[in-house]
């Protein structure tokens, strides 16, 4: 039973995996957090509570002169009524006033269920057995909210979900102005936080700091997750490692404004706070309305970071991705942006296609550049036709071409944008987002549409529809390459306006539920000028993101064992590229680092000695044969870029019978020495096979490998394989 209710104590205790989590019910009717971490077998804990006594300035409720909320550790705090830290909970009624205090009123527990988000993507189950929910309903007399926080907890993984259903139960009308997904309390504050920051080109750079006294706050407030800060983090004790120590990982499943925030309060416990961001946020709650938050999700584990990677890893690929491309082989493909950028026509896309065939490409994917006057990245945003004149052919004849040659065919897509300089936007100025009387900012010379109005969302799904079934599509990468502003509608009465920000959320999610719902066949690939929408939430419609529009092996080292802190290996888009940044690196090195994602080329193979696609021929034939390992394995971090001129990891097969170790060397320094490096994750009892060598697993996890290379971009790719005894 993952969910128990001590009726005599009042404590509510959650056990997920290897994590415990426990909350308690005070007489009065306050929903208390008492203890989140390692598993703990007792059910009566009382005594682990810390009771928020009143301190001065740190008022109590009158009916509860003993109690401070603005020291006691909660799990849905709200704003106005003691508690001075970051609020879950913010509500202002008619009258202008705002304050909100939450008692509890009962519970319930769903056995093998996991409700619905409405309008929002969520983990699911795949059997009932994987999950308990438990509802915990609470309201605020006063204003007639009722508030039901959800907390689905999985039974063999170390995961909690978390998310909140807000109903007006009243008679008037409430703002809310906060309402955050979930809070997680902890009576202590010696940690250190692990974030993934970035920009375009350097995205999810890890950054480790301890925390401090006030708020620590990685947020977005650009309409979209964001480049800069990703809405994941780890808490974590001090010395742990990747293999060592108790670790807390948080992410929120959405892909607009969002919060997640560490507070260490005057009393040195530590409050974080996750959900939409509060900045700029409203929401009009009339009589009988609803507001779901995005859901949250809690990790916890005690073997270090690499423990939240590999546990957030299974539940991606597990609860979340869906659809048939959730655990086929993602096919090997080539995309002519970096191969050609807008110069190209249908001779040019067949001549690059022939020369796949020869590698052994499965597919080619038509990036930017084939719609409607689009010779530019200034105009055409809008008008999803395909340029005939430009192109030489249409559609229908350019893909049966590439099929000619033996690829499936791809095509880009920037749904969301509209260029001021295109047929759509002198046929409807008005469904940019903008405000009116005010000129438009713009980004790429482009600008946003409008994804609240019923009509932007209608003409999205008709237009790329009738796309996408003109002609036999395999795969759709979908852009998104500017930041909202002028985030209004006209639509919408003043009171709302506030609601654009999340409004276009949602409707984002509604065109990629009908698309992905309609194209079930088609593999969606999401990207955002690389990965400045890499969030949970676009891989619930789309399996894959592209990782990053920095294509430099060297650099693509840092982004993607950035990116596997919290995203698994395989939804991680990564191309052989051309060099770049001054830097010649072997090819069978650019491939390795692209190898460790959903792989696929991105240059102009018909400018490449036939030797040059040879080796790519061989190399397509080695990530073939490594391919499910290196996308269902375990992911083990054995160095970090972050650290020094060497990378390494590995993938390790289910039942550890196989296994890739990658270890990578940008640059040698003098008299450098070979290394030791020491695998994780076999079995220590097996016998390996690797290079005509045999070695039993703990030898290998923990002697090591010597390897080593004296040359800069030395790298080494190990198939170990278990030797049948
Ligand atoms: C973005 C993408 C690139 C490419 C261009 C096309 O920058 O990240 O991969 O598709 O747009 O304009």
């Amino acid at each position: 039973m993952p969910i128990l209710y001590n009726e005599q104590t009042r404590i509510l205790k959650l056990d997920a995996g290897d994590s415990t989590y426990a909350m308690h019910i005070s007489d009065a009717g306050y929903l208390f957090h008492i203890y989140y971490g390692g598993h703990i077998s007792d059910t009566d804990l009382e005594h682990l509570e810390i009771h928020g006594g009143g301190a001065s300035f740190s008022p109590s409720p009158a009916d509860a002169p003993h109690l401070s909320l603005d020291t006691a550790l909660q799990e849905y705090p709200t704003a106005g009524t003691g508690d001075f830290r970051r609020p879950c909970l913010g509500v202002m009624e008619e009258n202008g006033a705002s304050g909100a205090r939450l008692q509890y009123v009962s519970h319930d527990i769903l056995q093998g269920q996991k409700p619905a988000l409405q309008g929002l993507p969520a983990t699911y189950l795949n059997a009932p057995g994987e999950a308990d929910t438990l509802a915990i309903h609470m309201e605020d007399k006063h204003l007639g909210l009722r508030v039901t926080l959800y907390y689905c907890v999985f039974t063999q993984s170390s995961v909690i979900t978390r998310w909140a259903v807000l109903e007006n139960g009243g008679a008037q009308d409430l703002e809310l102005r906060s309402a955050l997904s979930a809070c997680v309390e902890f009576c202590e504050s010696d940690f250190d936080m692990i974030s993934l920051r970035g920009a375009w080109c350097r995205e999810r750079s890890v950054e480790r700091h301890p925390l401090f006294h006030g708020a620590t706050a990685l947020e977005s407030r650009r309409g979209s997750t964001g480049h800069q800060l990703n809405s994941f983090a780890i808490l974590c004790e001090k010395g742990a490692t990747e293999d060592y120590g108790q670790a807390y990982g948080f992410q929120l499943v959405y892909s607009g404004n969002f919060l997640l925030e560490a507070e260490v309060s005057q009393m040195n416990s530590t409050r974080v706070s996750i959900g939409v961001n509060p900045y700029d946020f409203g929401w009009q709650l009339k009589p009988g309305d609803a507001f779901t938050t995005p859901e949250a999700v809690l990790t916890y584990s005690n073997e270090g970071l690499g423990g939240i990677s590999r546990t957030l890893h299974r539940l991606y690929r597990k609860n979340l991705c869906r659809g048939e491309w959730r655990d086929k082989p993602r096919p090997i493909l080539i995309n002519n942006w970096e191969a050609t950028f807008f110069k190209f026509n249908a001779e040019k896309l067949v001549a690059i296609a022939r020369e796949a065939a020869k590698a052994d490409i499965d597919m080619l994917v038509m990036d930017d550049g084939w719609f409607g006057q689009r010779y530019d990245d200034h105009r055409a945003l809008g008008d999803w036709v395909l340029n005939e004149e430009k192109m030489g052919c249409s559609l229908g004849e350019l893909v049966e071409r590439v099929k000619a040659e033996g690829l499936r065919f791809g095509i880009w897509f920037e749904p969301e944008m509209i260029s001021p300089d295109s047929d759509l936007y002198r046929a409807h100025p008005d469904w940019a987002l903008h405000i009116p009387g005010r000129s438009l900012t713009l980004g790429r010379d482009q600008s946003v549409l409008n994804l609240t109005l019923p009509e932007v969302r209608a003409y999205l799904i008709d237009s790329i529809g009738k796309v996408l079934e003109s002609a036999e599509i395999s795969y759709v990468k979908w852009d998104f390459n500017r930041n909202l502003t002028e985030v209004f509608s006209a639509a919408l009465p003043a009171a709302q306006s506030r609601e654009v920000w999340h409004r276009y959320v949602l409707g984002l999610y509604e065109i990629m539920e009908a698309l992905v719902q309609r194209f079930p066949h088609i593999l969606f690939e999401s990207c955002s000028g690389g990965g400045g929408r890499f969030d949970p939430a676009m891989l619930y419609y789309m399996p894959q993101t592209w990782c990053s529009d920095n294509t430099d092996a060297a650099d693509r080292l840092k982004i993607q064992y950035g990116t596997s802190f919290c995203f698994p290996v395989v939804t991680m888009g990564a191309h052989v590229a051309v060099c770049h940044n001054g830097r010649e690196i072997p090819l069978r090195f650019r491939a390795a680092v692209a190898m460790a994602g959903s792989f696929g080329y991105e240059l102009d193979l018909t400018k490449l000695p036939p030797e040059q696609i040879a080796e790519m021929k061989e190399m397509n034939a080695d990530f073939r044969a490594w391919q499910s390992v290196i996308d269902t394995g375990d992911f083990y971090r054995l160095r970090s870029p972050f650290e020094g001129e060497e990378t390494a990891w590995m993938f390790v097969s289910e039942d550890k019978s196989e296994a890739l170790v990658q270890y990578f060397r940008t640059r040698v320094t003098g008299n450098s020495w070979a290394t030791r490096l020491t695998l994780r994750g076999l079995a220590p009892e097996a016998l390996y096979s690797f290079k005509g060598k045999q070695l039993r697993g703990d030898t290998l996890m923990r002697g090591g490998l010597v390897l080593g290379g004296r040359n800069d971009f030395a790298h080494h790719e190990i198939w170990l394989q278990r030797v049948p005894e």
